[in-house]
C-alpha cells in the first residue's frame, strides 16, 4: 500500500508531481482550519503544510500515522515543534531557496518607504500629480547612511550584501556574533540591541518569531529610534507589537515603515491603513515564480526522503 501525503492548500504543481507516482497524494485547495486539520490527518503520513496551518499538539495527537510535516516556509511557528518532537515526526522548512526574494523584498520596502513611491503613486492615479513641484514628496537618501539588522542569518546577510551597492555601514544585533571575515565583507558589525536601535538609519527584521523575538519592537524602543528612522519588517509581524507602531508613526517618532507581515495575518491593524508613512504588502516576501516553484520542490524531497527512511534534507531539528 503507497503510503499516504495530504497537500493542504494550492502550491506550484512540482511537488504534486515529484510525489504523486510513489504516493497517494490528496491535494486540497483551500486554507484549514486546526479542527478541519484534526479531522482529516489521521490517514496520512506526511503533511506538505503553508504557514497558515496551524500544527498544534492536537493536530499532532489526531496524525497518529504521521511521519513528517514538510512546512512550504522557511518559518515554522505555525507548528508546535515540541509535540512533533515529543511524538518523533519530522518537521521540515526550506531556508536558502527564498534568501534572494525575501532580501529583494525588504529592499522594495525599504526604497518604497525612503523615496515615498506608494504616495507618489496614489498621486499619480487619483489625478492629484499636477506638474513637477520643487518641494514633493521630498524622501531621504540611502547612500552612505547605516542599516541596522536585527537577525544576521541568511536573509539578514543577503540583505546586507545588497547595501554595499550604497555604500552602507551595518549594524547587526542577534544571539551570536558571526565571524569576523563575514563582518569585514559585509562591513557589519555587531552592536547590542539598544544600539541598534539609537545608531540605524533603517532598521529592518530578519529573525524567527520565537518567545525570546516576540514583540522585540515595542513603544521603547520606537522611541529610540531616529525621527528619520525608517522600520521595516518582512519575517513576522509579531515581532513588532502594531498599536505601538501606529503610535511611533502617527507621533512622528519614526520616518516611515514598511511591512510585508502583521500581528493577526490577514487582519491588518485598520490605524494602519489610514498612515501614508507606512507601505503595506500581503505577505509577499517568497512570493516569485522560481522562488516559490523551489520551496514545493525542496518540501515534496523532504517528504519523500522521510518517508523513504532517509534525513530530511532541511530538518528544523535533528533526532
Ligand atoms: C516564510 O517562508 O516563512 C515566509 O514568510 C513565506 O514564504
Amino acid at each position: 500500500m503507497k503510503k499516504r501525503v495530504l497537500i493542504t492548500n494550492s502550491i506550484p504543481p512540482v511537488a504534486y508531481q515529484t510525489l504523486r507516482s510513489k504516493y497517494s497524494v490528496t491535494w486540497n485547495k483551500s486554507q484549514l482550519t486546526e479542527s478541519q486539520l484534526q479531522k482529516v490527518v489521521k490517514p496520512y503520513h506526511a503533511l506538505l503544510t503553508t504557514l497558515a496551518d496551524p500544527i498544534t499538539s492536537r493536530v499532532l495527537e489526531a496524525g497518529s500515522n504521521l511521519q513528517c510535516v514538510a512546512n512550504y516556509a522557511v518559518g515554522f511557528n505555525n507548528i508546535d515543534i515540541q509535540a512533533a518532537k515529543t511524538k518523533g515526526v519530522w518537521v521540515t522548512n526550506t531556508p536558502d531557496v527564498l534568501t534572494e526574494a525575501t532580501a529583494d523584498i525588504a529592499w522594495a520596502l525599504l526604497l518604497a518607504c525612503a523615496r515615498r513611491l506608494p504616495e507618489g503613486e496614489r498621486m499619480v492615479r487619483t489625478g492629484k500629480f499636477k506638474g513637477w513641484h520643487p518641494l514633493m514628496l521630498l524622501g531621504l537618501d540611502l547612500k552612505g547612511k547605516t542599516l541596522g539588522l536585527y537577525g544576521f542569518g541568511r536573509i539578514g546577510q543577503a540583505v546586507a550584501r545588497r547595501g554595499r551597492g550604497w555604500d552602507l555601514q551595518v549594524l547587526y544585533h542577534q544571539r551570536h556574533r558571526v565571524s569576523r571575515k563575514l563582518e569585514r565583507e559585509l562591513n557589519a558589525r555587531f552592536v547590542p540591541f539598544d544600539e541598534l536601535n539609537n545608531k540605524s538609519d533603517f532598521i529592518s527584521v530578519h529573525t524567527p518569531l520565537t518567545s525570546e523575538t516576540r514583540y522585540r519592537f515595542r513603544a521603547k524602543e520606537f522611541k529610540r529610534m531616529k525621527r528619520s528612522c525608517i522600520f521595516i519588517n518582512t519575517a513576522r509581524g509579531l515581532i513588532h507589537r502594531e498599536k505601538d507602531l501606529v503610535t511611533a508613526l502617527k507621533g512622528h517618532w519614526i520616518h516611515s515603515a514598511g511591512l510585508d507581515v502583521y500581528e493577526a495575518e490577514p487582519k491588518v491593524n485598520s490605524a494602519l491603513l489610514g498612515l501614508p508613512n507606512c507601505t503595506l504588502l500581503p505577505h509577499l516576501g517568497s512570493a516569485t515564480f522560481e522562488t516559490r516553484n523551489k520551496m514545493a520542490l525542496l518540501t515534496a524531497q523532504n517528504i519523500d526522503r522521510v518517508l523513504s527512511g532517509i534525513k530530511p534534507r532541511t530538518p528544523v531539528f535533528n533526532f
